[in-house]
């Protein structure tokens, strides 16, 4: 059966101290679900935060990755790099990365492949803008950010991959996606990756709703049967909302 997940994606926020501090709160919180829980800090405070973590059942991913093993990428981190310093999840396809930094799918197939070729997992995002939902173009949208960048791979490829659909309306805005309006998403991604690779695979994806989710509206959208965690931002910054979110299940 497919994992209930909860992740925090703490994009470019939180220098070391800061980091410091929300880690040790995290490591007071309580879980009381079954969701398993990851954070991604920013790339700089990785090492720390998985140093802090590690006896405890939380999770370090990095927001991002570059597709090559080394060489003259100035700024960039390789999954080996991750790797060597025992990250093993990376967030790819962040909406933020493909608006401000031209990521596009065929860039994100590049990538998701350097990542399972690591033995790393991979946060797959991906969702639709305003204008497409007005125009009523969302699933095709969807389905074909989906099919560009992860429709090569293999079926048993999607052992490591955790599918996240984060709506760019809903990011940062305050305004979430109805339970019902992320449900039927998911259902539609579900079948879209069951037409590609049968029922069993798709059945067994984690696909994670991100966009405003709080603690006040997480218990409801997670209580829908397609959708099987989140993908937190603002709210993954304080460690008690965070909890309250994963307790959500
Ligand atoms: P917010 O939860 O702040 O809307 O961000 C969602 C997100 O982008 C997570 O990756």
């Amino acid at each position: 059966m497919r994992k209930n997940i909860v992740a925090g994606n703490w994009k470019m926020n939180n220098d070391l101290s800061q980091t410091e501090a929300l880690l040790a709160d995290l490591l007071k919180q309580t879980k009381t679900s079954n969701a398993e829980v990851i954070v991604a800090p920013t790339s700089v405070n990785l090492y720390k935060a998985n140093e802090a973590l590690k006896s405890s059942d939380i999770s370090v991913s990095a927001q991002n990755m570059h597709f090559a093993e080394k060489g003259a990428y100035t700024g960039e981190v390789s999954a080996s790099m991750l790797k060597s310093i025992g990250v093993e999840i990376v967030i790819l396809g962040h909406s933020e990365r493909r608006e401000y930094f031209n990521e596009t799918d065929e860039l994100l197939a590049k990538k998701v492949d350097a990542a399972l070729a690591n033995n790393m997992s991979v946060i797959f995002c991906f969702g639709e803008e305003l204008a497409d939902r007005k125009a009523g173009n969302e699933e095709a949208v969807v389905e074909s950010q989906i099919k560009n960048a992860l429709f090569h791979l293999e079926a048993l490829a999607f052992k490591n991959i955790i599918l996240a659909y984060e709506p760019v309306w809903a990011i940062g805005t305050g305004e979430t996606a109805t339970p019902e309006q992320a449900q039927d998403m998911h259902a539609f991604i579900r079948k879209t990756l069951a037409n590609k690779y049968g029922a069993e695979v798709a059945d067994s994806v984690s696909i994670l709703y991100g966009g405003s989710v709080k603690p006040a509206n997480a218990q409801e959208i997670f209580g829908k049967p397609d959708v099987d965690g989140g993908l937190i931002g603002g709210a993954s910054l304080k460690a008690a909302d965070f909890f309250a979110i994963v307790n959500a299940f």
